[in-house]
């Protein structure tokens, strides 16, 4: 039988007690949390911060979070690994399918027209901004590699961004357990997904040609200059601004516009219905796009914003 040293925190010792996070130091990372993210931590967030951040006291042997916090103030890598672990990173495959309708019946038949009467290219560049595992960039360049298919000369880029770096190491490496599949249409699970064998049994693999039209980079939504290339025809910018107070959601919704091509589309989650939130872009839906009468599942309230100019033109 092999033996195991016992290490600070077998489970053979009594486990250490979480310190407590005192008011003033609650209100510390709050404001920290705050500049750099635009995360706003509410007081019913408080045991929240304590369970995620006392895995990163644990693994640096602190024992308070003021230690915690002048660790994370003094070193930059800790600053990353602390809203690592601040980030809700829940997400998954084709989420609130409503979104992935309208595109395949209002948007793509527009770009398919505009492209056959030569009025825009065959490429296609798509936003998924806070994209977290990658479940959202994956399901839109699935939708966009059935409907467009680089055969008949379009190019797909779907570019991905989020803060945190470690859901964006998992999307890069594009594998998910296989029950994230079930999310997945039939028809892309067999195009698209490739099953795992062997010791990969268990998971599933994005195939090679989605893969290719996608990359990934960190951005902070909250910062400027964003340092991504404009202009987008589509960008999914979903259950994020939840975590932000009004000014900021105002602010990063008209910085998403402004990289919207003249005709493209601002896909927000049905959560984040924003009236009156940007001068320059006006609600396509739930207005224009309505959801049907009789509800089904797939029906959600969708937020779907487009640039003023367009309107006008129109
Ligand atoms: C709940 S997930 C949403 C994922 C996906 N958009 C969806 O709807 O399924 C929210 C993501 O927002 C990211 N996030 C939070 N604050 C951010 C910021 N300031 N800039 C960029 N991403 C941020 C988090 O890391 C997390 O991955």
């Amino acid at each position: 039988m092999a033996y195991e040293e016992t290490t600070a925190h077998s489970p053979l010792l009594p486990p250490k007690p979480i310190p407590d996070l005192a008011a003033g130091e609650f209100a510390l990372f709050q404001a920290l949390v705050l500049r750099e993210s635009g995360i706003h931590l509410g007081a019913k967030n408080r045991a929240m911060l304590v369970s995620r951040l006392w895995k990163r006291l644990r693994a640096l042997e602190l024992n308070s979070f003021s230690a915690y916090y002048r660790r994370v103030k003094a070193d930059p890598h800790e600053m990353v690994l602390m809203l690592d672990c601040i980030c809700t990173n829940e997400t998954h495959f084709f989420r609130e399918p409503a979104a992935f309708d309208c595109l395949r019946q209002r948007v793509f038949p527009e770009w398919i027209a505009q492209a056959d009467a030569n009025k825009r290219t065959r490429t296609l560049r798509v936003w998924s901004a806070a994209c977290s595992t990658g479940e959202e960039p994956y399901s839109l360049a699935m939708t966009l590699l059935s409907e467009f298919p680089p055969s008949s000369g379009w190019c797909i880029e779907v570019l991905g961004t989020d803060l945190s770096t470690k859901v964006l190491a998992r999307a890069s490496a594009g594998i998910w357990p296989t029950e994230k599949m079930s999310d997945v249409p039939v028809q892309y699970q067999r195009k698209f997904m490739l099953k795992g064998f062997g010791p990969e049994k268990g998971k599933i693999k994005a195939a090679g040609e989605v893969r290719k039209a996608i990359r990934f980079q960190r951005m902070n939504l909250t910062q400027e200059p964003y340092p991504v290339t404009g202009p987008f025809d589509l960008i999914f910018c979903r259950n994020v601004l939840i975590y932000f107070e009004w000014e900021t959601k105002i602010k990063v919704v008209d910085r998403l516009g402004k990289l919207l091509t003249p005709d493209g589309y601002l896909f927000l989650g049905h959560a984040e219905s924003l009236h009156g939130v940007a001068d320059k872009l006006q609600f396509v839906a739930p207005k224009v796009f309505p959801a049907p009468k009789v509800p089904t599942a797939r029906s959600g309230a969708l937020c779907i914003l487009q640039r003023r100019e367009k309107a006008a033109r129109d």
